[in-house]
C-alpha cells in the first residue's frame, strides 16, 4: 500500500471521530516531552501505518478504538510507574485518565486500554480485532533486520548492556514465533523476517559469549588491582 492512500484513510477516521486529532496531538506532546530514543512518536507512527494496513485486510474494525490504542500503547513509557508494573499496565492505567477529558467514556475506554494492556501479550492476551491488529502492528516493528538498528536505540534508552538486551529480547521474540500473527495481513508482511532476526539475535549473543569475548571487555578486565591502587605520581 501507498503511505498517501494511509494518509487518506487516516484523514476520514479523523474527520468522522474528531477526538481521535485529540488523542493524537496529546500522545505527541507527552512522547515528546518524555524524548525517549525508541519508544517514540515516530515509532507510534510506524506502528499506526502497519495498523491501517493490516485494517483496511479485515471487516468491521472500530477504528475510534483502534486509532486511539495505536496512539497511545506506549504512553507508559512516559511515566515513571512502567519500572513497576510494566509500561503495557502503566499506559492502560494512564490512558483511562487521559481519555475521558477528551470526551471518551466507559465502555469505548474499557476497549482502548484492553488494546493496550495486551498489545504485550504479557499482561493479557489481545481478545478484540482492534487489539490483535495493534499487537501484530507492534511485533512487525521487529520483523526485519532494520530492528538491530533500532536495538542500538534501545540499549541506549534503557541504559542496558548488549548482553542484557539479548538476554531480554531473545525470549520475547521466541514467544510472538511460537504464538504466531493474529491476522493474514500481518503474516503476509512478516513473510519470515521475524524468525531470521531471531536468528540473528542468537548469532550475536554465540558470538560475544563464545567467539568474540572481547566485546564484553570492560576496565575491571584490563587490571589485576584496581587502577585506584596505583600511584598517579610519576618520578
Ligand atoms: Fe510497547
Ligand atoms: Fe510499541
Amino acid at each position: 500500500m501507498r503511505i498517501r492512500t494511509v494518509k487518506l484513510t487516516l484523514d476520514k477516521h479523523v474527520k468522522q471521530d474528531p477526538r481521535i486529532l485529540k488523542v493524537y496531538f496529546e500522545a505527541r506532546r507527552r512522547y515528546s516531552e518524555a524524548g525517549r530514543e525508541h519508544h517514540n512518536f515516530t515509532h507510534v507512527m510506524r506502528d499506526l501505518y502497519r495498523s491501517l494496513v493490516i485494517a483496511r485486510e479485515e471487516s468491521s474494525v472500530d477504528y475510534g478504538i483502534l486509532i486511539p490504542a495505536v496512539l497511545l500503547h506506549d504512553i507508559g513509557f512516559c511515566t515513571q510507574k512502567h519500572i513497576k508494573v510494566g509500561h503495557d499496565v502503566a499506559g492502560a492505567e494512564l490512558a483511562m485518565q487521559i481519555l475521558p477529558p477528551l470526551g471518551y467514556a466507559s465502555p469505548t475506554i474499557q476497549a482502548i486500554s484492553h488494546c493496550i494492556r495486551a498489545h504485550k501479550g504479557l499482561a493479557e492476551l489481545p481478545q478484540s480485532l482492534e487489539a490483535k491488529i495493534l499487537y501484530d502492528a507492534d511485533v512487525l516493528e521487529k520483523a526485519g533486520l532494520v530492528f538491530l538498528f533500532f536495538a542500538g536505540r534501545i540499549t541506549v534508552e534503557f541504559k542496558e548492556t548488549v548482553e542484557h538486551f539479548l538476554k531480554r529480547d531473545i525470549p520475547h521474540r521466541e514467544k510472538e514465533i511460537s504464538r504466531g500473527f493474529y491476522t493474514q495481513k500481518a503474516r503476509e508482511m512478516d513473510g519470515g523476517r521475524l524468525a531470521i532476526l531471531r536468528s540473528m539475535l542468537q548469532r550475536i549473543q554465540k558470538e560475544i559469549k563464545e567467539e568474540r569475548i572481547d566485546y564484553s571487555v570492560t576496565e575491571k578486565d584490563l587490571w589485576l588491582e584496581p587502577p585506584e591502587s596505583h600511584s598517579t605520581s610519576i618520578p
